[in-house]
């Protein structure tokens, strides 16, 4: 529900050395639907005030959240001390350049050159559901989506008068859910040009600095590792400059309370919808106050905007929990699963897949492919993934990219006859893509070495002997796509592996002007998705997985597109317990690539028993990684049991309440966690032992989210007691060898 209250606020302050009474018309413009509320003041100068976001409070006047009558507030027959003013109010979309000295939402450079940007209110409106976010010549702009009766949108329009400038502010809250969703449109209405210095998506303060801040740092094969640090005076921050959301940072944060734990305290999570250069940053300034911004890296950004252009910032999720970490996760996997995540796989089980990388790299032919594929078949396998070095001259990683056809020398005759025979046993068939590559040695780059992403003049810097293609350049765009068309419409192509491997550098386009080259960083996203809405749009049955050397890429902007992603190039399971956690906090575990490996692990060299590492890749879509003709004998024989169990866990994990009981980042002698059932009628415990301790006595693990009223029996040992018994008494769970696991079935008597 979306409501205005007009009130008056009436205050005492010393003037000219004596107590006089001040008043003012202010408005409060709140979003409520019975989760949380949020709220904006609106003064009586136009200025877009931030007055609460929290847990939903009763329909009472909270205009004095504004703080209006605070010191230093200093009142001149209700002319206020602009510049004290500008820099200790809590502002809804900040600007630089009037006497707010913080980090601003919107910095603009008009053709004076001048910097300053003053926005009022001019208005808002309200919206049943929730529009897609709009940019003019830009066909798709990842977010998330609700039904007219799911949502509801508050549109807040501000104006830069001098500037000719209009900002839209976009928020959506959700029925049911405590999320807000935030973006920012900027349009020129005026004669003149300007550029665009900064557009954040959004900002939220507080008056007080009591947080700690979570963040999910890593990289290669070691991604989304959980750092948590108390804000202190100054500024925080993480993001990228590389092009993509990158391994480095993930477009994540958390503001928690500092007592925040898993079940308790107050948890604000943050997450852009994007997959390139962004920001998130926390400042506390000396007056203790918290200012959080988050958006597009306004490093090395500019965007020109010529007489009624526009520009759409990309959209920010904002969660609030007042019951801990692992509501706020919740939260995120509910909004995700139901709001972010579409197609005909949305909902579905994936079938449980091997994929050749581990288990040939580029040595390969289709023999030995239909090989495995025929004992992976016996073994419950459901699909085939060929990955890496099917296409161009390809028998390395130093050629080829951009050269999307067949390499007969493997694969006689084509994609076709291998696929036919892979259908014939029953089987589907994927494959791999990098479709934003070239190599220098690849007939593409002969042909168009202008079409990679390069400053005329200067060494191309090569990352895996690969360079960057301009997906600015629709020309580039539509290439691209029509050879994977080709591909697609050659056989029957039932799952695409979509890779990227290396972040940009010598960042500029043949194709752009000179004044919009600094728009490249975003121009390519922008192409990357509308390329990623052709494909899924084409070829709706199409299972489409995300990659980037991993997880450099596991963001909500790619999960638009695909409802799942290679979580990390790291399939050792006692690592990917820990990449599993960290990418837990705000994604779901319906769109984590996971997969059972071959030991020694090709990355650490460590051995763990085959029945861990899919009790880990349980956690995930599931599949296989290896050669399957090749494993010992009983891991082969293994492999039908552990597909039964993905049959049977699937649905709670895909569907169910993610409960993190353990911390491996806080203690690294174990893991432990649960999927409960929506209705609570069953739950899957997973403990694994990293590494074991001597003299340490069985553990007593706290379920979590069953109902403490029914009765419930532990499937695999026959125990059976209330809920409220397993919560509170929690499971005890006997010491096992290093790198064990068990799993336990828990369900409703
Ligand atoms: C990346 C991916 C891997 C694999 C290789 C192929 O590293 O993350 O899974 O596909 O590329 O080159």
């Amino acid at each position: 529900m979306i409501t205005e209250k007009k009130s008056t606020i009436t205050y005492r302050k010393w003037d000219n050395g004596a107590m006089r009474e001040f008043s003012e018309e202010v408005t409060v413009v709140r979003m409520d639907n019975g989760a949380i509320t949020y709220a904006c003041g609106i003064t009586q100068e136009g200025y877009l005030l931030h007055c609460y976001f929290g847990a939903a409070i009763g329909d009472d006047d909270i205009s004095y959240l504004m703080r209006l009558s605070d010191h230093p507030f200093t009142p001149n027959g209700n002319n206020r001390d602009r510049l004290i003013f500008m820099d200790s109010r809590l502002f809804e979309f900040p600007c630089h350049g009037t006497g707010d000295y913080r980090e601003p939402c919107l910095m603009v450079l008009d053709e004076d050159g001048m910097s300053t940007c003053d926005l009022r209110v001019t208005g808002y409106r309200t919206v049943k559901g929730k529009p897609a976010l709009k940019q003019k010549g830009v066909s798709v702009i990842p977010a998330t989506y609700a039904a007219k009766d799911e949502a509801e949108t508050l549109v807040i329009t501000l104006e830069d008068a001098h500037l000719d400038l209009t900002a839209e502010l976009t928020y959506t809250m959700f029925t049911g859910l405590p999320v807000v969703t935030r973006s920012a449109r900027v349009i020129n209405h005026g004669y003149n040009e300007f550029r665009i210095q900064r557009l954040l998506s959004g900002c939220v303060e507080w008056d007080h600095s009591a947080f700690d801040m979570i963040t999910l740092n890593g990289t290669w094969a070691r991604e989304r590792a959980v750092s948590r640090v108390a804000l202190h005076s100054g500024k925080q921050s993480v993001d990228s400059k590389r092009g993509i959301s990158s391994h480095q940072h993930n477009p994540f944060a958390a503001l928690v309370s500092h007592d925040a734990s898993e079940e308790s305290g107050e948890a604000y999570g943050f997450n852009l919808v994007y997959s390139g250069n962004f920001l998130a940053e926390a400042e506390v300034a000396t007056s203790g106050f918290t200012r959080f911004v988050m958006g597009i890296n306004p490093f090395d950004f500019s965007w020109l905007l010529r007489p009624e252009e526009d520009l759409t910032a990309p959209e920010l999720v904002m969660v609030y929990s007042d019951k801990g970490i692992g509501a706020m996760s919740r939260t995120f996997h509910d909004l995700y699963r139901g709001h972010l995540i579409r197609g005909q796989w949305k909902d579905k089980m994936r079938p449980v897949l091997i994929n050749n990388w581990e288990a040939t790299y580029f040595n390969f032919d289709e023999e030995k492919l239909y090989a495995i594929a025929k004992t992976a078949s016996e073994k419950g396998i459901e699909m085939l993934v060929l990955d890496d070095g099917w296409f161009g001259k390809r028998n390395y990683d130093d050629c080829s990219l951009g050269d999307w056809v067949v390499n007969e020398e493997k694969l006689k005759g084509g994609l076709k006859p291998l696929v036919d025979r892979i259908n014939a046993l029953g089987m589907k068939f994927g494959l791999w893509f990098e479709p934003e590559m070239v190599s220098p040695d690849s007939d593409l780059y002969r042909a168009h070495p202008e079409w990679a992403i390069q400053i005329i003049g200067r060494d191309m810097t090569q990352a895996r002997e690969q360079y960057v293609l301009d997906y600015s350049n629709p020309e580039v765009r539509e290439y691209v796509y029509g050879q994977i068309r080709a591909i697609l419409d050659s056989a029957n192509v039932e799952y695409i592996k979509w890779d990227m491997n290396r972040a940009l550098s010598e960042v500029g386009s043949t194709s752009l002007p000179r004044k919009r080259q600094r728009e490249l960083w975003h121009r390519y996203v922008l192409g990357v998705y509308e390329v990623m809405d052709r494909l899924t749009t084409d070829y709706p049955y199409l299972l489409l997985e995300n990659c980037s050397s991993g997880g450099a890429r596991f963001d909500p902007g790619m999960l638009y597109f695909s409802p799942q992603i290679w979580t990390s190039d790291d399939t050792d399971a006692i690592e990917r317990i820990k990449i599993q956690y960290g990418t837990s906090l705000c994604y779901p575990a319906s769109a984590m690539g996971a997969h059972v490996s071959d030991c020694p692990n090709h990355i650490l060299g460590r051995t763990t028993p085959f029945a861990t590492r899919g009790d880990v890749a349980l956690v995930g879509t599931f599949g296989y990684e290896l050669d399957v003709t090749r494993i010992p004998e009983e891991d082969r024989e293994a492999i039908p049991g552990q597909i039964a169990k993905f049959k049977k866990f699937n649905p709670l994990v895909r569907t169910g309440d993610w409960y993190r009981l353990g911390n491996p980042f806080e203690d690294d002698s174990f893991d432990a966690w649960m999927f409960v059932a929506k209705d609570r009628s069953e739950a899957v415990f997973t403990f694994v032992q990293i590494l074991n301790r001597p003299s340490t006595p069985s553990r007593r693990i706290l379920l979590r989210g069953l109902d403490p009223k029914k009765v419930y029996r532990n499937e695999d040992t026959g125990e059976i007691r209330l809920g409220e018994t397993w919560m509170k008494g929690g499971v005890i769970v006997g010491a096992q060898g290093d790198f064990a696991s068990r799993t336990m079935h828990f369900t409703v008597c």
